[in-house]
């Protein structure tokens, strides 16, 4: 039974275009997979709390190891860890905040990028550990970070993602950008500025059909 993993990280729900395009993906990633799980991880809906000397601490202690406490100290850390292991694809609603990825999302990389669980330094090269994934990052910006553009050179948001994940072993990743959404805030209709995406989005989520069947 394929499982998507489904992580929106836009504080902004109803008004949001990435939580409006992963929620177009899933109901398409659904109608292909009919027997799949979904397994929704809204970041706005939890409080993932910054990382700290003593959860390094842990990290870095082999794990049988370590003490009670250590262990309490990862239990969300595993548990974050294990949806993302279990699932065989994984979907992102991702919108740009300050030209990076919002908090809440790089507090959750935070959470997942750990020695010997997702990534390794086997033989002094670094190795990442989740491989054969398939991953949709659907991105919303209000301005237009487009390669010829003046302003290419302040999106941290998709060369992040692409250094991060390739790190851990994610490579087959697909990112769908929403460009110019401050449009909106200046009248341009929804519906127009959205359809194309949409169309972009669903179009991708069908041509998945099968990967993890
Ligand atoms: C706190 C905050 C910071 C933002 N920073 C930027 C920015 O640096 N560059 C930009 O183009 N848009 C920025 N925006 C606009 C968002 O990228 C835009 O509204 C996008 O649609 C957000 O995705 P969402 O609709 O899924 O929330 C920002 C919006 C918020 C709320």
């Amino acid at each position: 039974m394929p499982t998507l993993l489904h992580i929106d990280s836009s504080p902004l729900y109803g008004r949001s275009i990435s939580r409006e395009l992963t929620a177009a993906f899933v109901a398409q990633w659904k109608a292909s997979h009919p027997e799949g799980r979904v397994v929704n991880r809204d970041l706005n809906a939890i409080a993932i709390p910054p990382i700290t000397a003593e959860w390094v601490g842990a990290v870095y202690t082999p794990e049988v190891a370590r003490t009670p406490r250590q262990k309490e100290q990862l239990l969300l850390s595993d548990s974050l860890l294990a949806e993302l292991e279990q699932a065989d694809e994984y979907v992102f609603g991702v919108p740009m905040h300050n030209f990076g990825v919002p908090s809440v999302l790089k507090l959750w990389i935070d959470q997942i990028v750990r020695v010997g669980r997702t990534f390794s330094y086997a033989d002094g090269a670094p190795k990442g550990l989740i491989v054969g994934k398939s991953a949709t990052f659907i991105i919303a910006t209000g301005g237009i970070y487009d390669a010829p553009t003046r302003t290419a050179s302040f999106n941290f948001v998709e060369p992040y993602l692409r250094s991060v994940f390739g790190f851990l072993g994610v490579t087959d990743a697909t990112y769908l950008t929403a460009g110019g959404t401050s449009a909106l805030n200046q009248g341009h209709d929804r519906g127009a500025f959205l359809a194309p995406h949409l169309q972009a989005v669903q179009a991708h989520a069908q041509s998945l059909q099968g990967v993890a069947a």
